[in-house]
């Protein structure tokens, strides 16, 4: 006999339907706040701007604090990424032949999937170092050169230029990419980072969880943006056509690439900070001098032409120059990124696995219903 009372039960109400997720609140974190209608991006308690001047490794000793089974301080979290970057090198030595026929970001999930989960040192560790050592090493394969061995004794993003570029990377190369990584190291719970947290809730692990967030990256609307700010510059080629060219795009209806955002409606605080770490940059009458100079007209022409819409430079115009500045190959641009990110998505991996629960949504049924009585019924 069939138990009605469990059949009877009330189902969960469910009020309404959000495709996007919008306006959903799905999980709480002490871990960052992004504030769209004040331009401000909150990590721990800080302002993005009040972050600038740490380093790479002090955000990630203020992402895992309280989170991670040993609360490591900044030079604690530099050696130990050293030492798990030697680590990492030997997995990228073994499997980079498998790469040949893959994209960047498609061999830095193929190397990351490599990663057991019963690796000696502390998983969130060993995912943050990887990244670098195989980004540099899918990079120099697709220029037929070999790869460099990290040297454990430098910092993250040290090691990472001269991992790619065979050479000591000039400080200033360094600060920005530092720079670059603290600014991207966390953004709410953005689609890679929900990817992670869904996966870490099934306690499937940290590795399984942050190549869901990688995969999640990997997609043009989240984490391929900044090479069509590259193309942008290439095709408009040199300052007397910049005006034109703008004018043009903008009468065929084209959108200018590194403007305007879905959240930020004021500044994009991420922005202002690249933006600092671009004027260190700066090379006499070079690149850079040129990408300001199509700034400034695209901020004037948009004022003119859309008075009615705030639109301002975004992050993606200034990572595609500080990048571009630094050496990465523009196909790389995706795996640097993920670089800084891993900060974020092993620290909400830690807080998922510390605090959360099972993430099972629900749907809503619009398909057809069965012909004829229900099994159930009489
Ligand atoms: N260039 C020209 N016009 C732009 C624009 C841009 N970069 N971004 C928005 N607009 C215009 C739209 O054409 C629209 O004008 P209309 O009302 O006259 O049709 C208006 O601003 C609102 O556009 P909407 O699609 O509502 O903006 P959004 O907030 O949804 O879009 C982006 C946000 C980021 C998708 C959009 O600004 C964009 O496509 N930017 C260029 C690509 C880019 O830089 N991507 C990286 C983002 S970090």
């Amino acid at each position: 006999m069939i138990n009605q009372s469990k059949f009877n039960a009330p189902a969960l109400a469910v009020e309404h339907t959000s495709p996007g997720l919008e306006g959903v609140i799905a999980a709480e974190t002490v871990l960052s706040h992004v504030d769209g209608a004040a331009g401000r991006l909150i990590v721990r308690g800080h302002d993005l701007e009040d972050l600038a001047d740490w380093s790479f490794e002090a955000v990630l000793s203020l992402l895992w604090r309280d989170l991670a089974p040993d609360a490591l301080d900044e030079e604690s979290i530099r050696s130990a990424l050293g030492r798990a970057r030697v680590n990492a090198s030997a997995v990228a030595a073994s499997l980079l032949t498998a790469t040949d026929k893959l994209s960047p970001v498609e061999a830095l999930r193929l190397l990351l999937s490599a990663l057991a989960d019963r690796e000696e040192l502390p998983h969130h560790i060993l995912a943050v170092a990887a990244v670098p050592v195989f980004t540099a090493a899918i990079a120099r394969r697709r220029a037929d050169k070999a790869p460099v061995e990290p040297d454990a004794a430098l910092g993250q993003a040290a090691d990472f230029l001269r991992m790619l570029h065979g050479v000591p990377a000039g400080p200033n190369h360094v600060k920005a990419l530092d720079t670059y990584l603290v600014t991207v190291a966390d953004h709410g719970l953005n689609a890679s980072t929900f990817a992670a947290r869904v996966i870490a809730s099934t306690k499937a692990g940290l590795f399984s969880s942050v190549i869901g967030g990688l995969c999640a990256l990997k997609g043009p609307l989240h984490g391929g943006a900044p090479g069509p700010v590259l193309d942008m510059l290439d095709a408009i080629g040199e300052e007397s056509r910049i005006r034109p060219w703008l004018a043009d795009a903008l009468a065929r209806g084209e959108r200018l690439m590194g403007f305007g955002h879905r959240i930020y409606r004021v500044r994009d605080p991420r922005a202002d900070v690249l933006k600092g770490a671009v004027s260190a940059l700066r090379d006499k009458g070079g690149r850079i001098g040129f990408a300001e100079a199509v700034e400034a007209e695209a901020l004037a022409i948009l004022a003119e032409k859309k008075p009615l819409r705030p639109l301002q430079t975004n992050v993606e115009f200034y990572t595609a120059l500080v990048l571009e500045a630094v050496g990465f190959p523009r196909d790389s641009f995706t795996n640097v990124f993920a670089a800084g990110r891993m900060a974020g998505w092993t620290a909400h991996v830690l807080e998922q696995d510390k605090t959360g629960r099972l993430i099972r949504p629900q749907s809503r049924y619009i398909g057809p219903m069965p012909e004829g009585p229900s099994a159930l019924a009489g």
